[in-house]
């Protein structure tokens, strides 16, 4: 998605996603996935490409989240489905400064 990511907001804390596991946050009406593997944090969309259904955090084990509405399996470390190649996940950018999980949003449209 963006590399231009302009409101940087600490959505989590740093202590509360260990290393294997994901956390659901919300930012109004938006929900995001923040994973935590060996390889570092990423964080999507928590929609499902494939018909739109949400993905939940406990569906994760470790390296892949499953949807559970028709089993798809997307990888935490790029997003990108491990049964229908093509089908990503939104990503969104991660930082983890000062024990908070940052997570980077588009600008704002202005006018
Ligand atoms: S909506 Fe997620 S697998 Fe179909």
């Amino acid at each position: 998605m963006n590399a231009l990511a302009a409101d940087w907001l600490p959505m989590a804390n740093e202590a509360e996603i260990p290393v294997g596991k994901a956390s659901l946050v919300r930012r109004q009406r938006q929900e995001l996935l923040i994973f935590h593997t060996e390889s570092g944090w990423t964080c999507y969309d928590n929609t499902c490409p494939h018909a739109g259904a949400p993905i939940f955090a406990d569906h994760f084990d470790g390296e892949t989240v499953t949807c559970m509405y028709h089993g798809l399996r997307f990888r935490a470390s790029d997003g990108g489905c491990a049964d229908c190649p093509g089908w990503d996940l939104e990503p969104y950018p991660v930082k983890v400064e000062e024990g908070k999980v940052w997570i980077g949003f588009p600008p704002a449209p202005t006018g």
